[in-house]
């Protein structure tokens, strides 16, 4: 299929023209065809919202899941009554107050309104969209026009007539060249057929402004936080990962000079970056797109879509994007930077929370830290980085062999544990000392995996967490104690290994009471399964994460 292009950007001195162009926009959308077309927000992809064939045509352009329903565009509050029942007072109330304009609202449906357009709900989004040449042909074609963003499924909308030629050309019958978006995010969505309203999707109408009217406003889940498995969104068009740009995003929110310079110091080459345009200059030499000032949240809406949509032309291996705060038009931008990073955020004014766990084999540690990440938290094994930096660390293995001689390592540099062991666990003065100098040595490369960890919340997993020290890295010490019959139980089937052996391994160990006079807190596990345990950690995490960003808060520490 040819898609036409309908120009109406230069309609200076041809009236004529520009009329017969309406007309035969309209006259497309009254045949069943498809359109793209201008709105103050985003460009939409419209047919006759009530032809169910021409409606299934959408479905099929944009590659979009059945189950997600179209919103209806009308020229005015006068045809609400014509496609939606028991329409309540307020609905005009907004209506005069913010129409034409990005307010979309969730009103009962008549059954005029096809199945295919509301994919099956009761209810229907209606909009009147703040834009001439939009309106006069949804009034010449007469007939409400369901449009969606004229985006690929997934993709970011398009806020230019290119933009929908892009994705949309020999898909469509036409393109409505009405200029640049000057919004630039979708629609803000109310649903009115609850008490109270909610807010199902921000956008171009700031939540504030609706609240001067409304009073408070309940904002959906799904705009702020990623949905769990399962989970169902008010707007079925929230469950997708939306506007996505081909390379993963992750988003900084907080101080955007302390957001630029986290971006900064984590640059690596072949990565790109979303910034506010102040902080241009400290990314150089790699692929950026500027979002507008950091105070200019109008001049960001505008523009975030065209940066999302910019780094598919390009190969960058990753994006690290700057994010306005929630104010104002800053929740639109948010939100739509956020779905594309798939909640990948890291907030930089929610401080971090440390947790050091420790206990002895078999208690249930490795559990514990199971029931953190999935909280949402990293936990990083000292064990491990330990074991790195001494095949790594020429610091680290020239200051053991300087206190415990050049023997404890072997002819091809590797560290006997059993030569060391020997000088070591027979002699606490000298455990102390390797403690030390381990410690000494691994203390900023867990503070740099710390730094670097992708979430907000981070377990700290060593057995030696306080002989070590690196229990001062923590805001809190959890030990994980169980009692001795029940680990050897655990630790014979978990390692196939008989009584006397399992015994053997616990009593090599210090016993529960070290542990728990040396922890702030003791996570005792009683349960007879590994799954009862991880619900009873996940409680005991929750709140105590709850507590110390509650302390930190606060102020103490
Ligand atoms: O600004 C806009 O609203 C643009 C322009 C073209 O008008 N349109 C737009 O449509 O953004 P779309 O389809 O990309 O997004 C509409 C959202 C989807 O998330 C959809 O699931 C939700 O509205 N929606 C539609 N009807 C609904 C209903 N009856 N109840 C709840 N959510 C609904
Ligand atoms: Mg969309």
């Amino acid at each position: 299929m040819d898609t036409i292009r309908i120009d109406l950007t230069d309609t200076r001195g041809q009236q004529k023209s520009v009329e017969d162009k309406i007309a035969l926009a309209a006259q497309i959308l009254r045949n069943g065809g498809l359109l793209g077309i201008p709105t103050e927000t985003v460009y939409g992809l419209a047919a006759n919202g009530l032809d169910e064939k021409a409606v299934l045509g959408i479905f099929e352009a944009k590659g979009r899941p059945q189950d997600n329903p179209l919103i209806l565009h009308v020229p005015g509050p006068q045809w609400l009554p014509r496609y939606c029942a028991d329409v309540p007072p307020l609905a005009y109330v907004l209506a005069r107050k913010f129409w034409p304009g990005p307010l979309t609202m969730i009103l009962k449906r008549r059954p005029v309104v096809p199945d295919r357009t509301t994919a099956g709900l009761d209810t229907v989004g209606m909009r009147c969209p703040n834009h001439p040449v939009t309106l006069a042909i949804i009034r010449e074609a007469g007939v409400p026009v369901a449009a969606p963003s004229a985006n690929s499924s997934g993709r970011p909308s398009c806020t230019t007539a290119d933009d929908v030629m892009e994705d949309m050309n020999g898909k469509i019958d036409g393109v409505v060249d009405g200029g640049p978006c000057t919004v630039g995010v979708e629609s803000t969505i109310l649903d009115l057929t609850v008490d109270p309203p909610r807010l199902l999707r921000p956008g171009g109408l700031p939540l504030e402004d609706l609240e001067r009217i409304i009073g408070k406003i309940e904002v959906d889940k799904a705009v702020t936080t990623p949905l769990k498995e399962g989970e169902q969104p008010k707007a079925p068009g929230m469950k997708y990962r939306h506007y996505a740009p081909k390379a993963p995003v992750t988003v900084f929110t907080g101080n955007p000079r302390c957001t630029a310079q986290e971006i900064a110091a984590r640059l690596k080459p072949g990565m790109g970056v979303i910034c506010f345009d102040e902080f241009d200059g400290l990314f150089a030499g790699y692929e950026k797109r500027c979002l507008g000032p950091s105070d200019d949240k109008a001049i960001q809406a505008q523009r975030v879509f065209d940066a999302l949509r910019a780094f598919d032309g390009c190969d960058v291996t990753e994006i690290l994007a700057q994010c306005p705060d929630n104010r104002g038009l800053g929740l639109a931008v948010s939100n739509r930077l956020k779905k594309a990073a798939g909640f990948h955020v890291i907030d930089l004014e929610d401080e971090q929370v440390i947790l050091g766990l420790t206990g002895g084999t078999g208690a249930g540690k490795t559990t514990a830290l199971r029931a953190i990440e999935a909280l949402g938290g990293t936990v990083i094994d000292c064990d491990r980085v330990y074991y790195e930096m001494l095949r790594s660390s020429e610091e680290l293995r020239g200051d053991i062999a300087a206190t415990f001689g050049e023997t404890v390592f072997d002819a091809d540099g590797v560290l006997d544990r059993k030569a060391l062991g020997q000088q070591v666990f027979a002699d606490p003065d000298r455990l102390d000392q390797l403690n030390h100098i381990v410690f000494r040595r691994i203390r900023p490369e867990l503070q740099r995996r710390i730094a670097a960890a992708p979430t907000r919340v981070i377990a700290l997993d060593a057995i030696n967490l306080v002989e070590s020290g690196t229990d001062a890295l923590c805001d809190r010490t959890v030990a994980v104690t169980s009692p001795v019959e029940l680990r050897v139980r655990r630790i014979m089937a978990r390692d196939g290994i008989e009584e006397q052996y399992a015994r053997l391994r616990i009593s090599a160990q210090k016993p529960d009471e070290f542990y728990r006079g040396k922890c702030d807190f003791e996570l005792r596990n009683d349960a007879e399964t590994a799954e009862e345990f991880l619900t009873q950690a996940k409680e005991f995490f929750t709140k105590l994460i709850e507590q110390i960003k509650e302390d930190k808060a606060n102020g103490r520490k």
